[in-house]
């Protein structure tokens, strides 16, 4: 449950360093995943290692402000001592989604009040409801307002604070890619993360990275490169075909949480034994957060991620499975005693 009085909280606190893309080589960040990269699987992936900076899931900005306990809900790492950070001390944005640039704005103030180090933008998003409300990719169709959602966020946002945006390649095709990324620098983004996909791709394989190095040609803004990489030789490869200094990386860190760790050099893949007390951590995490219904539902979304890298996982996930079932069973006869 959130406490509405953590409000008390509200600070003007500082952003990310200036230098943060630039200080002690290459970056990586966790990508922000909608009903997956909550705090509690931020905090475990973070905990384990080379991870640089996180984002939250995206908020969606609609024609009103966003309640405080809402971003203290989204982003609980606002209430903790050290604000914005990660219990490993890893810096997380907050993400807004809208097309409204005013409204963006101010609601990416707040946040920065609250005590964010800095707002990304989601101009990726490709469900149909939120495009259909003229929010995420949809605002790629038209690069002009990539640049004023930007730009009505850069004005709001004190300069010690970064803004970034978050595209992918294109709506339904990617004849707008290099306009897309000059839009977003002209609105005044720090950087740039391109999902290498349309929006009408979906997450269909493959990515391509060779349009991100298009567009990071067409900018001077650093711009980070995202899009199917699930093994360090995949890491290598999109850095060479994007030309891209950082990363962004998903559902690969989820499948192999050492994937960041390895892609720096710094660890060999974790075997099972490490990754299983990530595991019992991940469902006490969730229960304490959200409760054991919640608890087994991620467990099950989880181990199938991890079912990618660990047989042991896929045999987890059935056993998991098995004893739902058995328990519902057991519920429905007792519900006919
Ligand atoms: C389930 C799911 C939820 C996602 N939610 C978000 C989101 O809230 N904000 C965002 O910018 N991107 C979101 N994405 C896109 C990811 O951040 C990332 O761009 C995409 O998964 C490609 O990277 P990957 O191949 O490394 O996973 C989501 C992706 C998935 C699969």
């Amino acid at each position: 449950m959130i406490n509405r009085e953590l409000s008390v909280f509200v600070t003007s606190g500082s952003g990310l360093s200036k230098n943060f893309l630039f200080d002690q080589g290459p970056k990586i960040f966790l990508a922000p995943m909608e009903g997956v990269v909550d705090h509690v699987t931020r905090d475990l992936i973070t905990g384990v290692g080379g991870v640089d900076l996180c984002v939250t899931e995206f908020i969606r900005v609609l024609d009103q402000s966003i309640p405080d306990h809402v971003f203290f809900r989204d982003a609980i790492e606002l209430t903790f001592e050290q604000r914005s950070h990660t219990a490993n001390g890893t810096p997380l944005l907050v993400q807004l989604l809208g097309s409204d640039p005013k409204r963006l704005g101010e609601n990416a103030a707040r946040a920065v009040e609250l005590g964010a180090v800095g707002i990304d933008l989601n101009f990726g998003c490709p469900a149909k409801t939120v495009n259909r409300h003229d929010g995420g990719a949809t605002l790629l169709k038209d690069p002009r307002r990539v640049e004023a959602a930007v730009r009505g966020v850069r004005d709001l946002v004190p300069q010690t604070h970064t803004v970034s945006a978050k595209t992918r390649l294109g709506f339904s095709d990617k004849s707008l890619h290099r306009e897309i990324a000059q839009a977003a620098e002209a609105g005044g983004a720090s950087w740039l993360t391109v999902h290498a996909r349309t929006r009408d791709e979906g997450y269909r394989p493959p990515a391509h990275w060779e349009f991100i190095a298009a567009m990071k040609d067409a900018v001077k803004i650093p711009v980070i490169a995202n899009g199917d990489v699930w093994t360090p030789d995949d890491y290598k490869r999109m850095l060479e075909i994007s030309g891209c200094q950082h990363a962004m990386l998903g559902r690969g860190l989820l499948a192999r949480p050492s994937l960041a760790l390895e892609c720096k050099g710094l660890s060999e893949m974790w075997t099972w034994g490490q990754v299983r007390p990530l595991v019992s951590q991940f469902v006490k995490s969730s229960e304490a957060a959200r409760g054991p219904r919640f608890a087994s539902s991620r467990l099950k979304q989880w181990l199938k991620s991890l079912s990618l890298t660990y047989t042991e996982a896929a045999v987890l996930f059935e056993k998991v499975k098995r004893i739902e079932t058995l328990s519902s069973e057991l519920f429905e006869k007792n519900a006919t005693w």
